[in-house]
């Protein structure tokens, strides 16, 4: 790992801090939906770890399944929020109480889009957990159910989060270092 280290200006969520917290969203999860039809729907890529790491967590039954999404224009660091599905649930979510499990909300555009799509199945419930959240960049108003840690408003990488696709393999949250992350995309996948 040393090569990508370098490109790290520092450790902003270590792995230890990752796992505990993890631990108590799963705790709080599996309190809040005994008994309930659960299913997780992990927005691909970078919530993958997340999931994975959440779902051992989770003392109750449950599903999983999974969405790719890519957004339109802004850059690799910023969503313009218009989304295109790539890759659609396999479930139908009718009547079910789904989870959407993010790796993180910046504007707030990207998971509006999803559970305004999602809400049209008709589901039982739509509820929102992200593992990172950045406040200080909202521009469209979310309801995050689930929270593992607010951070300032840095681009960060590591534990499902990627610049330009690298970097997902880190096992703890990372800032990036800024001279490393200049330049428009046209399209970006998460
Ligand atoms: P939003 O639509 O602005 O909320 O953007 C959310 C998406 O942008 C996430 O799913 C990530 O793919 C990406 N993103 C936002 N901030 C970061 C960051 O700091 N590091 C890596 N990806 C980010
Ligand atoms: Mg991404």
């Amino acid at each position: 790992m040393g090569d990508m280290e370098k490109d790290i200006a520092k450790t902003l969520i270590t792995r230890e801090a990752l796992e505990a917290r993890t631990a108590e969203l799963g705790e709080a999860i599996s309190r809040d939906y005994a008994d309930k039809d659960l299913l997780l729907v992990c927005i691909l890529k970078g919530g993958v770890l997340f999931l994975s790491d959440l779902i051992r967590t989770i003392r109750i039954p449950h599903e999983i399944d999974f969405m790719a999404i890519s957004s339109y224009g802004g850059t690799r660091v910023e969503s313009s929020g218009v989304v295109r599905i790539l890759m659609d649930l396999n479930a139908n979510i009718e009547n079910r109480n789904v989870l959407i499990v993010e790796d993180i909300i910046d504007t707030g555009r990207t998971l509006s889009y999803i559970t305004e799509n999602l809400r049209t199945r008709n589901p039982a419930s739509v509820k929102i957990c992200t593992l990172l959240n950045k406040p200080s960049r909202r521009e469209v108003d979310v309801r995050l159910d689930y929270v593992g840690f607010d951070i300032p408003n840095e681009f960060v990488v590591g534990y499902g989060l990627d610049y330009n696709e690298h970097y997902r393999n880190l096992s703890f949250v990372g800032v990036l270092k800024p001279e490393l992350y200049r330049g428009p995309v046209e399209e970006s996948r998460h």
